[in-house]
């Protein structure tokens, strides 16, 4: 921890979608897990954030077991609670009052020109005045995440560097009208390798359902893979395939030794291998990949309120930073 504090403090969310997906471990958390041994590191279930797109009480009624299975990935992964805090986004309030304070300081132009707010205007089929008010300040709330804490990190994927872009540039805005009071957080993009899903064309992505759940069994596992899409122009068995174009491969890639893909790559290219088989070959290194995570998370499964006391503790912490801060803004913009 002594060079975490040189590091600087590390803040990032994600929405509680319930169990994770290789692509939301391969893309975020394993870096999470990686940055805890330099930074000072804040996690947080953003379930505030999930509220700007849900619809109603179906919705609402997954967000406690979802947070708790996003969780229990994270701590499976290896995120560490005694040396990371781990915590709900809704368990801190100051985060709200955060909110709109710097909604004062935001001019509505720049969040309405927000790219990722376009794009889910469109996705919802609504128009920029239908859609409720609290999805256009998305980034003032991203942004109040992670000043709360006066994080200068932000470890993010390609598509929120434009959100980071606004934290700035809001932060600028504050400092300026009320004096120095928060650094410029930076993002910082992982090597964020682009998972397809099963069906080999799209992002993995759970609402596609092309997705390989890390807590699911082994079983189900080899069940999913076998309906992975490979090399279309691949037709009949001895037909060569190739495997630049086969996501399956591309899964060897990351799963398997370097020496079995070549073997791969090898009886592809010769029609010596069946996708059926090549696939099974993948299920099975995937799930030994897979095997310390999964046993790890029973482990942390069978204890019921594991997962509520790393929340609590992390929440009661995260509030003693959250209430300081708030005391500064409040004496800065004269409401003391
Ligand atoms: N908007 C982020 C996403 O959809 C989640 C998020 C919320 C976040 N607050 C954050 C990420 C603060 C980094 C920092 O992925
Ligand atoms: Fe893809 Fe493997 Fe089939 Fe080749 S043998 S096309 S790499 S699944």
């Amino acid at each position: 921890m002594t060079s975490g504090a040189q590091k600087g403090v590390i803040f990032s969310g994600m929405r509680p979608t319930g169990k994770l997906h290789l692509g939301n471990y391969l893309g975020a958390l394993q870096n999470w897990v990686a940055l805890q041994q330099e930074y000072r590191c804040i996690y947080c279930a953003v379930d505030i954030h999930a509220l700007t797109t849900f619809e109603g009480v179906a919705d609402v009624a997954e967000i406690k077991p979802n947070i708790n299975d996003m969780v229990l990935d994270w701590l499976a992964a290896g995120i560490d609670p005694e040396q990371s805090q781990v915590f709900v986004q809704s368990h801190v309030p100051e985060v709200m009052t955060l909110h709109t304070l710097l909604s004062m300081v935001t001019p509505l132009g720049w969040l309405l020109r927000v790219p990722t707010f376009k794009e889910k205007v469109r996705q919802m089929d609504e128009t920029e005045e239908s859609v409720n008010y609290g999805l256009v300040g998305y980034p003032v709330l991203q942004t109040a995440d992670i000043i709360l804490y006066k994080a200068d990190t932000v470890p993010v994927g390609r598509d929120q560097v434009p959100h980071l872009e606004l934290a700035r540039e809001i932060v600028r805005r504050f400092n300026n009208h009320y004096g120095e009071t928060f650094p410029e957080p930076q993002a910082i993009l992982a090597e964020d390798p682009l998972v397809l899903g099963l069906d080999g064309q799209n992002k993995m992505s759970k609402s596609l359902d092309n997705h390989l759940e890390l807590a699911a069994s082994p079983e189900e596992t080899a069940k999913r893979v076998a309906t992975a899409f490979t090399d279309p122009q691949r037709l009949r068995r001895d037909d060569p395939g190739r495997p630049e174009v086969c996501n399956v491969y591309s899964l060897h890639k990351i799963f398997s030794p370097p020496g079995e893909m070549a073997t791969v790559y090898d009886e592809c290219t010769s029609a010596t291998r069946g996708c059926v088989d090549c696939k099974r070959h993948l299920a099975a290194n995937i799930n030994s990949h897979l095997e310390p995570f999964r046993e790890r998370r029973r482990e942390y499964e069978a204890r019921p309120s594991f997962v509520k006391e790393v929340l609590e503790d992390g929440a009661k912490k995260a509030r003693v930073i959250a209430q300081q801060t708030i005391e500064e803004v409040y004496e800065k913009m004269g409401l003391a």
